[in-house]
């Protein structure tokens, strides 16, 4: 039953992901025909309909991986009930949110431009999902594995830091800019890292079950790295408030606690580096070529914000478009790559195998989504050096000026977005495909074991 809700997830954060790719391309042809589209596809409306769809796909298939690898835990109808509760009130939200921006109803901030009363279902959605992942660790027994521990703290803390991103509703914070800014931003950066921590719970199972090998989620280094990311969570925001006035005592804290990422790095170099012979023993198995690819990105990824976090560079950067690369280079090489990792696998091992057809197109989506991302990266940081430079050099360059220079820079932002859109929608299709034709999972006890994977 569980895993129909995993799949009533998944199937839904697969839609929102194909809305948002073609929300993504409009917001690209809009940097190319400005004045042409503004009218017909306002840019205000354009971009939070686009960021809330990735948000939504994020969210819905880091949940629906909950929800299957949770699965035969909880028979009662009262569980059932309560996860299609927690279905409906996200969905319902989601759905409203959308309509709100199609609309031109605002009302919230960045990232959660919808009216503020909206994050009521989304919170309490989440509280549901706390009181079934309480329902499943009640019966499970002995010392926990790292992904169960990163799954309840990506619970909790997306409950605390969503309801801190509202406490601007109260004029105590709402009426004083530099509290408010400071505030706000201190709880996006541990709403993504939240998030990320469902997200890598997920990641974590499924190479746990891939490798056959449960003790890579019981190791020391495993619970070392877990808490070096919780840390991160809780203190590396301070990178997104370099620019203002806040004690200094906070912003070197941060600029530590970012530094402590390099062990990070580290330890995800070295990972990768031996990871590599398992990879290719297993080249031909759709989930282990998902987590490699994430696992470039993320040493791209990590590279580049360490770089960021430097205060004298984040000076420069801040607010560019370099900030946009690294956005979009964690939430699609990293995110969208370890969660497609789980969705494949969830179909593979719930549903039986893709068919041939599937899985080529899949590869396809996947060569060219990461291939086309590369070229859409270097896009968005050469646009942002370069606005940098210009805006130094040369400080009384009107605004339209500077953008009208770094056109080339945008015609390949736009040209490789479309690649990124298209090699999604090879990869959603098919398994949304997959999820839509198996409304009925075969039985546990017919679902493909570790060893059967690695042979497909
Ligand atoms: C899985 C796919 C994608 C994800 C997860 C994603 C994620 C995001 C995120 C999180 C932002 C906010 C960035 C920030 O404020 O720093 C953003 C902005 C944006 N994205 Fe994407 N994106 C995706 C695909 C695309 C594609 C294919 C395009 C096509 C060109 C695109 C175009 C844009 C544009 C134009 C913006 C607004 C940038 C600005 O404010 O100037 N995105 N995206």
């Amino acid at each position: 039953m569980n895993r129909r809700l995993g799949s009533l997830f998944l199937a839904t954060g697969l839609v929102f992901l194909l809305a948002g790719v073609f929300f993504g391309v409009l917001g690209g042809l809009l940097y190319l025909f400005p004045q042409e589209l503004r009218d017909l596809l306002p840019f205000t409306k354009l971009r939070p309909l686009h960021v809330s769809s990735v948000v939504f796909w994020i969210l819905f298939a880091a949940i629906g991986g909950l929800y299957f690898y949770t699965s035969g835990s909880s028979k009662t109808i009262r569980s059932y009930t309560l996860g299609h509760l927690h279905y409906l009130l996200l969905f319902t939200a989601a759905i409203t949110i959308m309509g709100c921006y199609v609309a031109g109803i605002f009302g919230g901030r960045e990232y959660w431009e919808y009216p503020p009363v909206l994050a009521i279902p989304i919170a309490i959605s989440f509280v549901l999902l706390g009181v079934h992942f309480y329902r499943h660790i009640k019966k499970t027994k002995g010392p926990w594995p790292i992904y169960r521990w990163m799954w309840l703290s990506g619970i909790v803390f997306f409950i605390l830091s969503f309801t801190e991103s509202y406490l601007w509703v109260l004029p105590y914070f709402g009426d004083h800019l530099v509290r408010d800014m400071a505030v706000q931003w201190k709880s996006y950066g541990s709403l993504v890292g939240s998030w990320n921590m469902l997200i890598n719970g997920g990641a974590f199972y499924v190479m746990t079950r891939l490798s056959g090998d449960d003790s890579l989620a019981r190791k020391p280094l495993t619970f070392a790295f877990f808490f070096l990311g919780l840390f991160n969570l809780m203190f590396n925001w301070g990178h997104h408030i370099y620019a203002l006035p806040v004690s200094s005592t906070i912003r070197y804290t941060a600029y530590i606690v970012s530094m402590t990422e390099l062990l990070i790095l580290g330890r995800i170099i070295w990972t990768w580096r031996s990871s590599l012979s398992e990879a290719r023993k297993n080249a031909a198995l759709l989930p282990y070529r998902f987590l490699i690819v994430a696992d470039g990105w993320i040493f791209l990824n990590l590279f580049m914000a360490i770089l960021m976090s430097v205060p004298a560079i984040n000076l420069y950067t801040h607010g560019t478009h370099i900030t946009v690369a690294h956005t979009m280079g964690a939430t699609i090489g990293i995110n969208t790559m370890l969660l497609l990792a789980s969705a494949t696998y969830a179909c593979i091992r719930f549903y039986g195998r893709f068919s041939t057809a599937a899985q080529k197109s899949i590869m396809r989506g996947l060569y060219l989504s990461n291939g086309s991302l590369v070229v859409f990266w270097v896009a968005l940081i050469g646009a942002g050096l370069g606005k940098a430079v210009l805006e130094v050099q040369s400080p009384e360059m009107p605004h339209a000026q500077i953008m009208q220079a770094l056109q080339p820079w945008f015609v390949a932002f736009a040209v490789s977005g479309t690649g990124i859109a298209v090699g999604v929608a090879l990869m959603a299709v098919p398994i949304l495909r997959t999820l839509l034709a198996n409304q009925k999972a075969i039985p546990e006890s017919e679902t493909l074991k570790s060893k059967e994977l690695q042979h497909i």
